[in-house]
């Protein structure tokens, strides 16, 4: 079953009903101000960083579902509603929500009055900006009421939820123009220096600032009074929870139509410019804020602008083939999801509160494979600003806030994964982009620029690191855990309440991981590239000896007769092995060993795929692992701690399932890769939008595994490094456009029935007209002609000066 439909010509995904199995939502915001906002109006903002500078109050896990958003209300005689249903929930006559790209638009009527709501957040200002449309579509007259809602969160997220005994008493409020502009001024007059602003751009009949005195106290946003009494208060907050909501009577002659802009704003003030007089805020930069978006055409142009900008990112990588629904994922919703990674890493989502995680070392480095093409220039200042958070031994902070981006000690380090995806992030920069220079930019260890080095010393600081912490197979040591957070082998954690992530010594001088040795094969490789394009001859030739080692081990110690293992644990015992009692095999060995080349020649590979087909596989895609575990095991840790079907105990987590893919297309194999691409892929999926729950134009984190009860229920959508990894996957692997550090290499790996298809890419400063033609062979490409000319080999030589390339490529 669907709950809409995709509109690919206007970018969009078009929900037709408000009540969709989970909330559907859409991210706004560009730089540093962000909204969540759902299809029914649900959502907060903030600015810069969701735990400490928030901006709007949400209530997590609540009901119903989706609590607490930017609200509009229109009353209508005693009807009351709200263009996205939510949170009065009276039944419309008709409702439509479509989400675009960086924009949300809310269409719906009740009694012949229809409501237009765009909400989006400009390109370069600190606001979100709401464009409301009433239409009277009755024969008569209407005399309606529109009143707007926010709630004020008092900024630092976590304390605010919190910390009542203070916050109840701090909150402060100025409103001016007769109620149509309100400041939340919360902590201004001691250590802040800013506030925000929820200003409309017309004289109001009334507004209110204080959440008791517009809703009653004991009611929700559900029933506000005011609203039902048709006026708001007055009231000005002092103390408790401040809000801000206008009201505005409108009254429009058949076919009249009203539109009021609302804007929602942040400002900082320099510090000695904070006040236009005691107690009153310095203003200027606020109605500045508010004259800027003041008429329609404003709205309008800013949206244009937005749209712009995004036509202009996805003119980047283009593919047209005889297939919609990857056209559509890969040209739209795929790399609109990289670009909230991007934003968001996995902070702020409706399952991540954005009070826990900033942002994650390895959960960054891995998004950044999904948006480099995009935001090259911020994509290198990423790096530096993750690099920063390294340690001299090369371990790393798990995360960092993006406030400060310095190090979170509460989770410390210990993840033994973390310095390698500093490689993956930067050699896929430098592949893209071809700037070197980035290796030579001087980088702080853990903040402190007294010890900074090059980030090319901190590659090698990675490199060595894993170099130097193997165990007595051979093999790198897991630490706290390695991508999967979950295989805790070192916690052994007894009692409730103990974090599997930080329990326990971050070190054992035993446990190891399969895992971690494909990285280090494959990035280690990427790392000695790196030596050899800077002229260290020996320092590649030294990292190729090390490399060889651990793929040594990996195919002794590391296999398992039909498959790879996972990993041996603190007693040296196998994890992920025929020889277990549960979690016999486990995806991530599989998928990631192949793809870095352990076993191709020894036919390994091919058997290891073979394992995963038989015993991994469903119809909604491919598990972590199996059998589940159906008891805890205290030398496991949070794996087994999960039913059976969920997360990683069993689960399908997406993020694993491109590497399978891409794996099987270092085989040749086409059509599996491809059947392994649409399982998970949302556009294929979109009919079971019942079952699936999760929205239906982006990736969620998991799908529930086999073992589960509701088999195939998506779970955490939106942030996760399945995004990057489908699209490194669709993009550069199936599709095979894949970015060389002497240019773009060509090597598609579709099924045999795909057929032909033509790729646009921008490419360091060129634009490469790809088609490719397909003679029922899945991959090997028999012919390339660039510009005309017959090329050896899959790589289009890189010429300076040309900006223009025709590359003709025939597969087999
Ligand atoms: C989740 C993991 C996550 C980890 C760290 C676990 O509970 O299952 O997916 O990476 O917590 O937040
Ligand atoms: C989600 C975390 O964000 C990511 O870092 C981790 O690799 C996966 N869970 C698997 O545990």
């Amino acid at each position: 079953m669907k709950y809409g439909f995709f509109d690919d010509n206007a970018l969009e995904y078009v929900i037709t009903t408000p009540k969709t199995p989970l909330p559907w939502i859409n991210y706004l915001g560009n730089r540093e101000f962000f909204s969540l906002i759902s299809n029914t109006c649900g959502g907060y903002t903030f600015y810069k960083d969701a735990k400490l500078l928030r901006l709007t109050r949400y209530r997590y896990n609540n009901v119903p579902y989706d609590n607490n958003g930017k609200y509009f209300f229109i009353k209508d005689g005693d009807t009351i509603w709200n263009p996205g249903w939510q949170p009065v929930k009276t039944a419309l006559d008709s409702y439509e929500c479509r989400h675009g790209l960086g924009y949300s638009t809310f269409t719906s009527s009740k009694d012949d009055v229809e409501a237009k709501v765009l909400t989006f957040v400009p390109m370069e200002d600190n606001c979100e900006v709401s464009k409301v449309t009433l239409i009277n579509k009755k024969n008569s007259d209407a005399s309606l009421t529109l009143f707007s809602y926010v709630e004020w969160c008092l900024w630092n997220a976590d304390d605010d939820m919190k910390n009542f005994q203070r916050n109840l008493s701090t909150g402060e409020v100025e409103v001016t123009d007769g109620g149509s502009v309100i400041y939340h001024k919360t902590e201004y007059r001691e250590r802040r220096n800013h506030y925000a602003i929820y200003g409309v751009n017309t004289a109001v009949d009334g507004f209110d600032t204080s959440r008791d005195a517009f809703l009653g106290a004991y009611n929700g946003p559900d029933s506000p009074d005011a609203v039902k009494e048709g006026k708001c208060t007055g009231s000005v907050a002092s103390g408790w929870s401040p809000i801000a909501a206008h009201q505005i009577n409108v009254n429009l002659k058949p076919g009249e139509s009203k539109t009021f802009i609302f804007t929602l704003g942040y400002i900082e003030n320099p510090e000695d410019d904070k006040w236009e007089a005691p107690s009153v805020v310095n203003k200027k930069p606020a109605i500045a804020m508010l004259n800027k978006f003041k008429t329609e055409e404003a709205v309008d142009a800013s949206l244009e602008e937005l749209k712009n900008y995004w036509k202009e990112l996805l003119s980047i990588y283009h593919v047209s083939s005889s297939n919609d629904k990857v056209d559509r994922m890969v040209n739209i919703w795929n790399q609109y999801q990289c670009m909230v990674t991007f934003n968001m890493s996995r902070s702020a989502s409706y399952y991540e509160s954005g009070i826990g995680r900033g942002m994650g070392f390895r959960d960054s480095c891995q998004d950044l494979l999904g948006f480099v093409h995009l935001i090259p220039d911020r994509a290198r200042q990423r790096i530096i600003d993750i690099a920063s958070t390294q340690f001299q031994d090369g371990s790393a902070y798990h995360q960092y806030q993006p406030l400060t981006k310095k190090g979170n000690s509460d989770i410390g380090s210990g993840f033994n994964d973390d310095p390698l995806w500093l490689i993956a992030g930067t050699s896929a920069y430098i592949r893209e982009t071809g700037d070197l220079s980035i290796l030579k930019e001087m980088v702080p260890f853990d903040n402190d620029m007294s010890v900074a080095k090059t980030l090319m010393d901190h590659l090698k600081c990675s490199f060595n690191f894993t170099a130097t912490h193997t165990g007595p197979h051979g093999l790198p040591l897991i630490g706290r855990a390695d991508w999967n957070d979950c295989l805790n082998l070192n916690c052994f954690s007894e009692h409730p309440g103990e974090s599997f992530q930080t329990f326990g010594p971050s070190e054992g001088p035993v446990a190891e991981s399969v895992f971690i040795a494909g990285m280090f094969v494959k990035y280690g490789e990427e790392y000695a590239q790196l030596a050899e394009l800077l002229g260290d001859d020996a320092e590649a030739a030294r990292a190729r000896e090390e490399v060889k080692k651990v793929y040594d081990a990996t195919c002794t110690a590391g296999w398992d007769g039909d498959w790879f293992v996972r990993a041996y644990d603190a007693n040296s015992n196998k994890v992920g092995s025929k020889e277990c009692e549960e979690g016999q095999i486990f995806i991530e060995p599989q998928g990631f060993c192949v793809l870095a080349g352990i076993g191709v020649e020894e036919g390994l590979a091919e058997k290891a795929l073979k394992s995963v087909e038989e015993k991994l596989d469903t119809k909604y895609g491919v598990m972590i692992l199996q059998p589940a575990y159906t008891k805890y095991h205290l030398e496991l840790g949070e794996v087994s701690s999960y039913p059976p079907g969920y997360k990683e105990n069993g689960g399908i987590f997406c993020h694993n399932n491109p590497w399978v893919s891409i794996a099987e297309t270092v085989l040749g194999h086409g059509n599996r890769a491809f059947e392994i691409y649409k399982k998970t892929c949302p556009a294929y999926i979109e009919e079971i939008s019942d079952v699936h729950c999760t929205e239906p134009y982006v990736y969620s984190q998991m799908v529930a595994g086999r073992d589960a009860k509701f088999f195939g229920q998506g779970k955490n959508s939106w942030l996760t490094g399945t995004a990057a990894w489908t699209f490194v996957n669709i993009s550069q692997y199936i599709l095979g456009v894949y970015p060389t550090h002497n240019g773009l290499s060509i090597n598609p790996c579709v099924p045999e029935d795909f057929g032909d298809f033509n790729i646009t890419r921008k490419y360091r400063g060129a634009t490469y007209n790809i088609s490719v033609k397909q003679s029922g062979a899945q991959k090997g490409v028999s012919k390339l002609l660039v510009n005309g000319k017959e090329v050896e080999g899959n790589v289009i030589p890189y010429e300076e000066g040309v900006k223009e390339y025709t590359v003709e490529a025939v597969i087999g």
